[in-house]
């Protein structure tokens, strides 16, 4: 079930949903370098990252999430922005040389080397904290919705989400087999996808199963990205990819397709990519959703 190029209502569909991400984002930039005077290199340094070109899936999947469940995508902006301040610092520091050591991300040199480790530190941080005060400040949710949405960047952003998944990609020491390898991807990949998901549904004021079945299907979307991501650090191009090939050998990772071979790897990708796809069944209008599952599959960045 491969399906590599988008169909031309699916593109514009992306575009649009980047387009208002990069608006929103460019707002919520401004609004931060009002309030800072001698401390504004916090900003640039965040605004550069942020701004470096990625695909912004997190923030897309949140905003069509919203769309499918009834809602408004205006509603969802504020907590597409926010995941994609959380991811964003998870790539700041994940690039650290303390973390990854790398030197190129979204096809610019890494923060740390455009403005020193002690800013990349600050940017990552600021970041952080900034999206959850996104969320408060939203002018159209309700503070029930608001409270939903910040328990969500909470976990999964945190020791049972993406902090804790690069716990184990940096410091474990057993043996890395395959179920350890998806434990620590549910949790470094999937969980702020699956936050992006959850988070466009709770927006759109959808219920309870409806919520669950998103983060079911970003479960399963997350495993295959992350794989595939592997698989792209060993047969990528760099310059498409914007970021260093052969990383993970590098620093001796236990990837997916490093323990079990690059075949292996897509045929697992695959697999999961379907489960992905057909967990989309219970939303109607489905139709981008399902494109893009499967574009992620064959993408090259
Ligand atoms: C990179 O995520 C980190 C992983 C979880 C594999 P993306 O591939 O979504 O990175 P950007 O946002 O496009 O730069
Ligand atoms: C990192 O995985 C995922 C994060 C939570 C940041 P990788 O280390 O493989 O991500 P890339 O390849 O540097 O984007
Ligand atoms: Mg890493
Ligand atoms: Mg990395
Ligand atoms: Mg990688």
């Amino acid at each position: 079930m491969k399906n590599m190029v988008l169909s031309e209502s699916s593109g514009k569909r992306l575009s649009e949903l980047v387009s208002l991400t990069d608006a929103h984002l460019e707002e919520l930039h401004k609004r931060a370098l009002n309030g800072t005077g001698k401390q504004s290199v916090i900003t640039d340094a965040m605004w550069y990252s942020l701004s470096a070109g990625g695909k912004r899936l997190r923030p897309v999947l949140t905003l069509e999430f919203c769309h499918v469940c009834g809602g408004d995508e205006r509603k969802a902006l504020s907590a597409a922005c926010a995941l994609e301040m959380i991811h964003t610092f998870s790539l700041i520091h994940d690039d650290l040389p303390c973390m990854d050591n790398d030197d190129m991300r979204r096809g610019k040199p890494s923060c740390h080397k455009a403005f020193g480790e002690s800013m990349a530190l600050l940017a990552g941080d600021a970041l952080l904290n900034m999206a959850f005060g996104v969320i408060a400040d939203d002018e159209y949710l309700s503070a029930d919705t608001k409270t939903a949405l910040i328990r969500e960047l909470s976990s999964s952003s945190g020791i049972l989400g993406m902090i804790g998944g690069q716990v184990i990609d940096t410091e474990y020491k057993g043996e890395f087999d395959d179920a350890l390898i998806l434990d620590m991807y549910s949790m470094k990949t999937s969980a702020l996808l699956r936050a992006a998901c959850r988070m466009g549904c709770i927006s759109a004021g959808a219920d309870e199963d409806r919520i669950s079945a998103a983060g079911e299907f970003a479960e399963k979307l997350g495993l295959a990205f992350q794989i595939t991501d592997d698989i792209l650090d060993m047969t990528g191009d760099e310059r498409i990819l914007g970021k260093p090939v052969g990383s993970d050998a590098q620093n001796g990772k236990n990837t997916y397709a490093s323990v079990n071979g690059i075949e292996a790897a897509r045929k697992k990708a695959s697999e999961l990519t379907d489960e992905a796809y057909a967990r989309l069944d219970g939303f109607k209008d489905n139709g981008f959703l399902r494109e893009l599952t499967l574009y992620l599959l064959g993408r090259d960045r």
